[in-house]
């Protein structure tokens, strides 16, 4: 079993490059069904979860070729296609479920399995179903799969999402874009990722606009032109790196990012003190010039904190005076990280929704568990602030959204070794 072993108390200064987005290469990768022509996609993060979101094309109907080192991948239609996202593949990335849109709107037909739960959460699928629905589907659930089917096509119409979701918005959009007339959709996520899936399909020629900030509209094309389209930046791995120059007093200038889709990151940061050093539009030089304050946070679809980033920011407010407080309103249980921290001797008490975090002097190192991809890298966080060495168990978690992690920390002068144990 792989393990992470850290010893920290050093102060990380260097330069780090940030991947792409792995949240804006899933839905890209779904929104490849919708093509008959090649796609060249760039600045593609190699972690696990896109390498699964890869399998489950090839398992599809997709021909792919990994050009690691570029971080590039070119993606060809084959003729047999099998409208089958499996188990195996969807259970360990939920994401699997945005081949549904694209699939019923394709070819009419799809058999997803339900993602299930994860540790964050059940994860209902349910506004993607509802939504499919309304424009023709029919849907059933039977044997933990969704059973998609359309008669003849998809049918354009109003949508309106009863509550914000990420997935569910990608889906339609995905599903709307070949659908014969004009479909318009309310209430939809807007988060930089769903604008780079706009952007990726605009360009290959579907008809998409905005009404108003959550209104889409969305003017059916008869098919999609083969592109290349390189992702945008991964701007929660580059708020995770802001926050390990600021537990560890070190500055990291972060490379390759979009300092547009970080502002309502790096406001919360300089909130509690963190001083941003802007090179251009693409660095930023993060570092704290004196203790940092404590905050009061809610997690919030974008432009709000995002909920991706409350694990990370929860390590360092363990480390500041004062009391602080953060509250989950995304996710039922996003709060698995607070017993680890709490066996590092973090001062956290939670309220259900809420946790009320004391700052303390330091952390002890531990063996701790990684329970999910945020929750395992604000172990981390943790851990590079204190001298004393910490094995965090279960890494996969972290394998799967973040590129090169030991890497990037070391050629920061952080002490980070993988073990196998
Ligand atoms: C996306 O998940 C991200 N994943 C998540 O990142 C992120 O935390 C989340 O959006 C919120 O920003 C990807 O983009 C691959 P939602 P998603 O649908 O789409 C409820 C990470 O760490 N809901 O916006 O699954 C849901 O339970 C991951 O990279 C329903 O009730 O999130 C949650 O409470 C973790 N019914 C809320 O909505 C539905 O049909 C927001 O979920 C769908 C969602």
């Amino acid at each position: 079993m792989k393990k992470l072993v850290i010893q920290g108390g050093k102060k990380l200064i260097g330069n780090i490059d940030i991947s792409g987005s792995k949240n804006s290469t899933l839905p890209i990768l779904a929104a490849t069904l919708l093509f008959d022509e090649k796609v060249i996609l760039k600045n593609i993060p190699f972690v696990r979860d896109i390498v699964t979101m890869c399998k489950l094309l090839e398992n599809i109907g997709k021909k792919i070729i990994y050009f690691s080192k570029k971080n590039e991948i070119h993606i060809f239609p084959k003729k047999n296609k099998k409208f089958i996202a499996p188990y195996n593949l969807v259970k360990t990335m939920r994401a699997g479920v945005l081949v549904l849109g694209p699939l019923l709107s394709k070819y009419g037909k799809a058999q997803v399995s339900l993602p299930g739960g994860c540790a964050i959460g059940t994860r209902p699928v349910d506004l993607h179903i509802e939504m499919l629905k309304k424009m023709g589907a029919s849907i059933e659930i039977q044997k933990g799969y969704i059973q998609a089917k359309v008669d003849k096509k998809l049918i354009s119409t109003r949508l309106n999402f009863p509550s914000i979701s990420v997935g569910a918005t990608e889906n339609l959009i995905m599903a709307s874009v070949l659908c014969k007339g004009t479909t318009v959709i309310k209430n939809i996520a807007i988060e930089p990722e769903i604008i780079d899936l706009v952007s990726f399909l605009k360009k290959a020629g579907a008809n998409i606009s905005f009404k108003a900030k959550r209104v889409i509209i969305i003017k059916g094309v008869n098919k999609l032109n083969g592109l290349s389209h390189a992702v945008i930046p991964d701007r929660i791995e580059a708020g995770t790196y802001a926050v390990a120059a600021l537990i560890t007093n070190g500055k990291i200038t972060l490379n390759k990012i979009d300092i547009k889709n970080m502002s309502n990151i790096f406001t919360i940061l300089q909130s509690c003190g963190a001083q941003i050093k802007f090179i251009n539009t693409n660095s930023a030089m993060i570092y704290r010039k004196k203790n940092l304050h404590p905050i009061k946070i809610k997690t919030k679809p974008f432009p709000g904190f995002p909920t991706d980033m409350q694990a990370q920011i929860m390590s360092l407010m363990c480390l500041t005076k004062g009391t602080s407080y953060v509250q989950e309103d995304i996710f039922e249980n996003r709060f698995l990280h607070v017993s680890e921290l709490k066996r590092m001797g973090a001062d956290i008490t939670l309220k259900t929704k809420l946790a009320i975090i004391k700052g303390v002097k330091s952390l002890h190192g531990a063996e701790v568990m990684a329970t999910d991809l945020r929750a395992s890298v604000s172990l981390v966080l943790a851990a590079l602030s204190t001298k004393e060495k910490t094995v965090i168990n279960r890494i996969y978690h972290l394998e799967r959204g973040y590129e090169n992690l030991v890497q990037k920390l070391r050629k920061c002068g952080a002490q980070i070794t993988t073990i196998n144990a």
